[in-house]
């Protein structure tokens, strides 16, 4: 069967069990702001678990669209060096909201594996949760699986959650043993294959979860109003299952990508070591195809920031097919190709796609090229007096000259059985913030010396917690008040600092018998400082606080830093291809984009210039939402 077809085959055998057929929603979580990427196909469906929406319909199947590339597990670094970590996947599943619950679950799953897709009844393997008895007894009721599959595992393997909160319970997988050749590990001393034993012989399909509790904010968890079914199979792995070959990368999602990489370089693709390259480019691809098909854009911060290290990482592999010129976007009509169908979104959208990339690797092109030269450069040196390790400095001078993310720089150090001088370079880092201090950036009259603060509690500070949540518990770590102003760190916030000309968030801070009100967030080193009004005790008797940013604010400034893209965009096109950001400045209620072109921008500009140079640097006034 092909890749479109097992989708389809999926979507259909549950539409004969009345499932609705719900499109994947957005990978860039339109609701959500502070979510980086949707990784989950329950992500849309969470509200309807908490029993906080209903929709028109208790049963669905979907494939969702998916990006797990920051958070606790980030695997970019993975992606590429072997076959079956990915930047971006499709996750089929199927769902009940209320309705039916474990059996049917069980039931159809099997029905669908090994009736539909005739897989092998005695290569599949149950596991169950340890405490979950009555998924145990129907696996052996409802199925006619061998009963010596069944095994049960603790939460680690069998009791899925989202996130530190949110729906969860516990889960039933089903694993497939593809053989004792497809073992990686044979070469590890006392390795035994086995159901989750950590090697790709045994490999889990299918993860059938029973929603049926909440995670709370300290911890506990608390019985749903009612119990659903979420289930997931990763798409690309079930297609190489069924296609039967070795890896992800040989199905029919991967290999016209792969062969079209191969035309543009010249080079042939290899399932080893040699055949990284390819790999690498052709998964980032496609995340950055549908992440930019659904919003998203390279930036300096957040999710920007992960789509541009995704981009580079390609552009920097791409480098070593000898490709020097733009080349990733050359890849998006083959995505169209596999995928539009499904995804109509990338079709729509394909050549704004190709035009974003395209011009993210051009800018990205030229300093890289300067950059890898300098590198082998340090390298010959370093080498020539037997030195291994690239100090903080020079790995700084990547990093801030020339815009080197530091995992590039460490892969290509590695590439040299290199290592880096990590703290060297933090200290760099360090040095750097306090430059930019100095240079004035700090302007509340602050005096920054820790020791002149009240301390109220001892531990890290200033974790950043507001890609997930715009509200959290927090504890104060330090403060203090001077004239009207009371300026607080606390252990978490979800308050985004000031940076990169975006403006701090704002928002409130409620503790025991006071409210105070924030009025901006700025970093200050590591620290991240909430400067606020209101009335504050002189000594603080319980430090934990309830911090709230203001959403309006946020969402409008996420806006406007969209508009600077699309604004940038728009110029681009309208006078051509040299135009860069030089400046911004984005709050929530203006924008400004500072850009170098050649003469004044009139209103009636029409065509792209040729030819001509730029001299004058040009900030058009302030630009104010309607
Ligand atoms: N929510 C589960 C997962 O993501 C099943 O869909 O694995």
């Amino acid at each position: 069967m092909t890749s479109k077809e097992i989708r389809q085959s999926f979507i259909d055998f549950f539409k004969k069990y009345d499932h609705k057929f719900v499109p994947s929603s957005s990978v860039v979580p339109f609701d959500d702001p502070t979510l980086l990427f949707t990784n989950a196909g329950m992500n849309q469906f969470k509200n309807i678990f908490l029993g906080i929406e209903k929709r028109d319909y208790t049963r669905a199947a979907n494939t969702q669209k998916c990006i797990r590339v920051s958070g606790k597990h980030n695997d970019l670094e993975e992606v590429g060096k072997d076959t079956y970590h990915h930047t971006f996947f499709e996750m089929l599943g199927n769902w009940s909201f209320g309705d039916y619950y474990k059996k049917e679950a069980i039931a159809w799953a099997w029905e669908l594996l090994t009736d539909v897709w005739k897989l092998p009844k005695d290569k599949l393997y149950a596991t169950v949760f340890r405490e979950d008895d009555e998924a145990y007894e129907l696996w052996k009721q409802v199925t006619d699986i061998d009963p010596s599959h069944i095994s049960r595992f603790d939460e680690k393997d069998n009791f899925w959650e989202m996130g530190e909160v949110g729906p969860c319970g516990p889960c039933s997988e089903i694993h497939i043993d593809l053989g004792p050749d497809a073992c990686d590990k044979k070469h590890v001393e006392g390795h035994v294959c086995a159901v989750n034993g950590g090697c790709a012989r045994y490999i889990e399909l299918w993860n059938l979860v029973f929603i049926q509790y909440n995670r709370e904010n300290d911890g506990s968890l608390i019985e749903l109003p009612s119990k659903h079914v979420d289930t997931g199979m990763g798409f690309e792995r079930i297609v190489a299952v069924m296609q039967n070959v070795g890896s992800n990368y040989d199905t029919d999602l991967f290999t016209p990508i792969l062969a079209k990489i191969s035309e543009l370089s010249g080079k042939a693709y290899h399932d080893g070591n040699e055949g990284m390259a390819h790999r690498v480019i052709a998964d980032h691809v496609r995340a950055l195809t549908f992440a930019i098909a659904d919003g998203a854009l390279p930036s300096n911060e957040g999710r920007g920031y992960v789509l541009r290290r995704i981009l580079r990482r390609a552009a920097r592999y791409a480098r070593t097919l000898e490709l020097h010129e733009p080349v990733i976007y050359k890849l998006v009509p083959t995505i169209v190709e596999i995928m539009g169908d499904a995804f109509p979104e990338i079709k729509e959208k394909h050549q704004y796609i190709s035009m974003v990339i395209k011009s993210e690797e051009e800018s990205f092109g030229h300093t890289l090229d300067r950059g890898i030269d300098l590198f082998e450069k340090l390298v010959a040196e370093y080498k020539a007096k037997g030195v291994n390790q690239i100090s903080g400095e020079d790995a700084f001078r990547l990093y801030d000259t020339y815009g080197f993310p530091m995992d590039l720089t460490r892969l290509m150090a590695e590439e040299k059985n290199m290592t880096i001088d990590e703290a060297g370079f933090e200290r760099e880092m360090e040095l750097q913030r306090e430059r930019a201090r100095k240079a004035g950036k700090w302007d509340y009259g602050l005096d920054v010396n820790w020791d002149e603060w009240t301390k109220v509690s001892d531990g890290k500070d200033s974790e950043f917690v507001g890609y997930d949540a715009l509200e959290s518990d927090a504890t104060i770590r330090l403060f203090k008040k001077e004239m009207e102003h009371v300026y607080l760190v606390l252990d978490k916030t979800p308050f985004y600092a000031e940076s990169g000309g975006q403006v701090g968030d704002v928002g409130e801070i409620q503790g025991d018998g006071f409210v105070l009100s924030v009025e901006n967030t700025v970093k200050q080193g590591e620290k991240i400082v909430h400067i606020a009004k209101g009335d504050f005790p002189n000594s603080v008797k319980n430090p934990t606080v309830r911090a709230r940013v203001k959403r309006d604010q946020r969402m409008s400034t996420a806006r406007n830093h969209t508009a600077t893209h699309l604004l940038q965009a728009a110029l681009r096109q309208v006078l051509g291809s040299h135009v860069h950001q030089s400046g911004s400045l984005v709050t929530p209620f203006r924008l400004r984009f500072d850009l170098t072109h050649f003469e004044r921008i009139s209103p009636h500009h029409r065509r792209p210039p040729r030819g001509l140079h730029h001299t004058d640097a040009l900030s058009p006034s302030p630009l104010r939402p309607h």
